[in-house]
């Protein structure tokens, strides 16, 4: 008690919500590494309840880039390719090296590389902190999927990818296959640190897939199209309190999978 808690600044240019993995690292760090954390991302979707109930933990939001108005000229894209950056470069220096306390070490969620990298490489210079960059992916491959590979801005930022990138003092990634990319081309030695989602990512239990089926009983035994096999044999109008659904049984109080139960497909988008 009293011992002051170092600090740590996780930094994502990008929707801290849709950022499972910069959640968990904010949540281990605060919780098992005992630091204060200032997480310096967008907002838009919320975050996940335990990072934002963790006293440890402050959301810092910055304000984005305009959204570009419709009708402006072509002509004006590279100007704007230019723009943007400088304008995030600066938002990053003014949160990293004015807003937040300063921390013992910063942690950058890559890519966006440009001008993530070079802006929180600065910051760890004026701060006297470290230096960790997550390897998500290479910026680069991605820009070169809207640009083209040929085009002089991929090149241009796969430079400052590769050259802050190497700067780091530490340097973390999702893949074994990334990790050996990263040694391969770059020299850059990273840990592979897979993900470990907390606690509330786990396989349903038994009665909570039978709570599931039971709320979505109605849904989908009700045909949305004449080969629905949802709703083969389906028993028309039933209450909250079903003791059988498409998938489970319940029995004297214990529940079942039914062995005759269809198979059920999750896709992540309209399929
Ligand atoms: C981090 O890297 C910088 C530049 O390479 C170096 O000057 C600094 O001493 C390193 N910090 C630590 C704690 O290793």
């Amino acid at each position: 008690m009293g011992k002051r808690r170092g600090r740590a600044c996780v930094v994502v240019l990008g929707d801290i919500g849709r950022s499972p993995r910069m959640q968990y690292h904010a949540l281990s760090l605060a919780r098992q590494a005992s630091l204060q954390v200032d997480i310096v991302a967008y907002g838009g979707s919320e975050p996940h309840m335990a990072v934002l109930e963790n006293q440890f933990i402050n959301i810092h939001k910055m304000k984005q880039w305009p959204v570009r108005p419709h009708g402006l000229p072509k002509i004006l894209n590279p100007l704007i390719l230019l723009l943007k950056p400088l304008f995030q470069f600066f938002m990053l220096l003014w949160y990293l090296c004015v807003k937040i306390p300063a921390p013992d070490i910063f942690i950058v969620q890559n890519p966006p590389s440009v001008p993530t990298l070079v802006a929180v490489k600065w910051a760890s210079w004026l701060r006297n902190s470290m230096f960790i960059v997550d390897w998500h992916n290479f910026g680069y491959t991605l820009l070169a999927l809207s640009l083209g590979r040929s085009s002089p801005f991929v090149a241009v930022y796969r430079w400052f990818e590769r050259h802050y990138g190497r700067m780091a003092n530490g340097s973390l990634c999702v893949t074994k296959a990334m990790q050996h990319e990263l040694a391969q081309n770059w020299g850059i030695k990273a840990i592979v640190l897979y993900d470990q989602p907390p606690e509330f990512f786990h396989p349903a239990s038994l009665e909570e897939k039978h709570k599931l089926f039971c709320r979505l009983d109605k849904v989908i035994s009700q045909p949305y199209g004449i080969r629905d096999c949802a709703s083969y044999g389906s028993i028309g109008m039933r209450n909250c309190d079903l003791t059988e659904t498409l998938f489970t049984t319940m029995a004297d109080g214990d529940i079942f999978l039914k062995p005759n139960r269809p198979a059920l497909v999750v896709s992540s988008t309209s399929w």
